[in-house]
């Protein structure tokens, strides 16, 4: 009897150390805490991709940190819609059957930006610009189309995205939409991915939220639009910011603001870059030189994401939701915005997929 208990003790000790170094190959915390574990009493806390992440350890990362995805560019109207008679759903698909796979909710982003929007949705057949009515029925096919498809997989979606101008004379961004439709393409934008969709929560998007200015024509749009019935129904803040903006009292008086909506808010955006904060694409400069990420960088950048997420736990009840933008320092939109090629560190995962200590400091609470 007594062999036979030391025998089955070292087997177990044996299969658990076997688990141990599994899992540090694997460059899990061996904890097994993830950052949705952290965050479960909070909000899901999410991260966007593209299917080429999902696989080996980005996939495993993914899986063990996270509880939502957003696709990075899939679902927006160029990719998905490349032509008028063609839809591309093959990324997107990909995304989805991942999230359902693994269990995790799917943001769905965007069905009408500025940006990535394909040049034949402006156009007639002889090239010239279409009309308003047509250009309308366009937008409303794109979205009932794919809104219909993804119907009771996709819970929210950034349905409008970044309309309003960051210039302090203008109230709208003057772009193809709103010069071709006026603002209506807005509020139908919402009414038909509502129709299309009436469970998913649709969201307006958008960056630079910290700006008093742009932040005051946010918040006036959205009460306009659900004064009228409009089923505007969260706000999504982008969160593009970096180790000196915004201030704690920035982020307070951007939370108080939109949380006097009493409208669900995301952070849909996030990334914290360790160079200054710049709001314009720009050449390479002399100072661009040095992309070191120095303990400097990294101390300023680990103590912002501190700050910012001390005041997230602190909005709990208005925050539904914080989600990267990009995975890890492998990859990330700032390696080219605001200068191309400039090497940035902006998230959370080093390039060897391991956390840093931004991540410690969000965790640490
Ligand atoms: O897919 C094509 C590829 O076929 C082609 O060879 C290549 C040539 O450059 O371009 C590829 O498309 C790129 C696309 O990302 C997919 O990688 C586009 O050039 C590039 O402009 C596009 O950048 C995306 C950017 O939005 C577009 O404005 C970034 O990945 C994406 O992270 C970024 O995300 C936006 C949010 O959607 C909205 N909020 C701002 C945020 C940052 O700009």
């Amino acid at each position: 009897m007594k062999f036979r208990q030391v025998h089955s003790r070292n087997i177990t000790k044996l299969l658990l150390s076997g688990i141990f170094v599994a899992l540090s190959c694997l460059g899990q915390k061996v904890s097994g805490q993830g950052l949705k574990d952290y965050y479960r009493s909070f909000f899901p806390v999410g991260v966007s991709v593209s299917p080429r992440i999902l696989q080996g350890g980005e996939a495993q990362l993914i899986i063990s940190q996270f509880n939502s995805v957003t696709p990075e560019n899939d679902m927006k109207m160029g990719p998905i819609h490349p032509r008028e008679n063609e839809y591309n759903f093959r990324g997107g698909d990909s995304i989805v059957a991942f999230a359902l796979r693994n269990k995790l909710k799917v943001r769905g982003h965007t069905l009408c930006w500025h940006n990535q929007v394909p040049a034949w949705i402006f156009k007639d057949d002889k090239g010239d610009t279409v009309s308003k009515a047509v250009l309308l029925k366009r937008l409303k096919d794109h979205i009932t189309t794919v809104v219909t498809r993804y119907k009771g997989k996709i819970y929210a979606w950034d349905v409008v995205n970044e309309v309003i101008s960051d210039k302090k004379e203008e109230f709208y961004r003057n772009s193809a939409w709103l010069r071709i439709c006026g603002p209506e393409f807005i509020e139908k934008a919402f009414q038909w991915a509502h129709e299309a969709d009436p469970g998913a929560l649709l969201f307006y998007n958008d960056y630079n939220e910290i700006d008093p200015v742009k932040r005051a024509k946010i918040i006036r749009m959205v009460k306009d639009l659900r004064a009228k019935g409009v089923p505007v129904q969260a706000i999504g803040l982008q969160g593009h910011w970096a180790f000196n903006e915004p201030s704690e009292e920035q982020l307070e008086k951007t939370f108080a603001d939109f949380a006097a909506l009493k409208l669900p808010l995301q952070i849909t955006e996030l990334d914290i870059s360790v160079y200054p904060k710049e709001h314009e694409a720009r050449g390479r400069k002399g100072s661009d030189a040095d992309t070191s990420f120095s303990p400097e960088r990294e101390n300023g950048q680990a103590e912002q994401y501190r700050r910012c997420f001390a005041v997230f736990r602190k909005y709990k009840n208005s925050l539904t939701g914080v989600t990267f933008w990009n995975l890890s320092d492998r990859r990330s939109w700032l390696d080219n915005f605001p200068v191309e090629g400039r090497k940035d560190y902006p998230l959370l995962f080093d390039r060897n997929l391991q956390p840093k200590k931004a991540f410690t400091a969000v965790v640490s609470f």
